[in-house]
């Protein structure tokens, strides 16, 4: 384990590391009134209030993150909007991917979502494609996703730094990369797939180094994994989780289970990513993108959805969901090419 990154960890800098929105926008509904439990160093509610604003909920450490969020709701159902996979470029179609419709396509989606009065909208990653544009790219995307009335949880796909990743830190606003949240009894964790890999990280870095060594043992490139500390800090996670009580979501770009999704498309540590979730039974969902078919699978109890990409939709359809979250299930409902699930605990 690193030790620079564990030391990163015990500092905290949170408050260093907050971005706050160039262009703020109001938030046009009441927000649950949250707070931090993150040590050593709390950001202010003031700051917190900014970051929302933003439109790019991101609330945690600096990668690796530790923040909790959490919030006082206690009263009807959390609401979620999901989007994945716009990977908007303005290029020729390729097989099923119409790069460049995707753009008004997320802005129906976002007008559904709006009337469907979500909590939380949840992007599970890959805004763009490209390195051409990408800068110009992005800033589209993330004008739509301000158009939100929810707040957006923004999760990284490989394709969001196909510009690089100062440019997509520049348009998105976000201040982490992978983090936790509480809200409204749930906990939900964010993973940073891209942590180890060759985007986002230069040539001679620790994680460019082993992403390397993973590609040249056979791993795509345009994968990448959590990484051992992430890891570590996600075990951890689950237990808390636990030892709270609370179910618990997991939002990543990338998914992990091999029975609904391409070996080639899976985290690249996958396998040790499924054993720590095989130690814990409070993990309801994992949700994400990436395989733009889509897919659903049932492994220890966990339910696996890959959503549909907003890409791949059908020139006169779209690929958006709202995810109900009970005390018994996640009711899902599909909307365009994403099929609505029941998924009972
Ligand atoms: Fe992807």
């Amino acid at each position: 384990m690193n030790a620079n990154l564990l030391q990163t960890v015990n500092a905290g800098g949170w408050n260093s590391r907050l971005a706050l929105s160039r262009k703020p926008k109001l938030i046009s509904k009441p927000k649950p009134f949250w707070i931090f439990a993150m040590s050593p160093s709390q950001p202010t509610r003031r700051a917190l209030l900014g970051a929302l604003a933003t439109g790019a909920i991101a609330p945690f450490l600096s990668n690796p993150g530790e923040g909790i969020v959490a919030s006082d709701r206690t009263d009807s159902p959390l609401r979620l909007g999901i989007v994945t996979d716009p990977q908007y470029a303005d290029k020729p179609t390729r097989g099923s991917r119409r790069y460049s419709e995707a753009a008004v396509k997320l802005e129906a989606a976002i007008a559904g979502i709006n009337d469907a009065r979500v909590d939380l909208l949840v992007h599970l990653g890959d805004a763009i494609d490209g390195e051409k544009n990408a800068a110009a790219n992005l800033k589209r995307i993330f004008d739509i996703f301000s158009t939100s009335a929810a707040p957006v949880i923004h999760l990284v796909g490989n394709h969001c730094l196909d510009g690089g990743k100062p440019a997509f830190d520049r348009t998105s606003g976000l201040v982490a990369y992978h983090g936790a949240m509480r809200f409204h009894g749930w906990r939900f964790l964010l993973l940073d797939g891209n942590a180890i890999s060759i985007r986002g990280h230069l040539p001679g870095s620790p994680a460019h180094t082993e992403a390397t060594a993973n590609i040249n043992n056979g791993a795509v490139s345009w994968g990448g994994g959590l990484g051992q500390l992430q890891r570590d800090w996600f075990a951890q996670q689950l237990i808390d989780a636990k030892s709270c009580g609370e179910p618990v979501v997991v939002l990543c770009h990338f998914p992990i289970d091999g029975t609904s999704s391409p070996q080639n498309h899976l985290l690249w540590d996958h396998a040790e990513v499924a054993e720590i979730l095989s130690n814990q039974h409070n993990v309801k969902a994992w949700f994400c993108g990436h395989n733009h078919q889509g897919g659903y699978g049932r492994v220890a109890g966990v339910h696996h959805v890959t959503f549909q990409a907003i890409c791949d939709a059908p020139s006169d359809g779209n690929a958006w969901a709202i995810a109900e979250l009970n005390s018994n299930q996640i009711r899902i409902a599909g909307h365009g090419t994403i099929p609505s699930r029941d998924l009972k605990f």
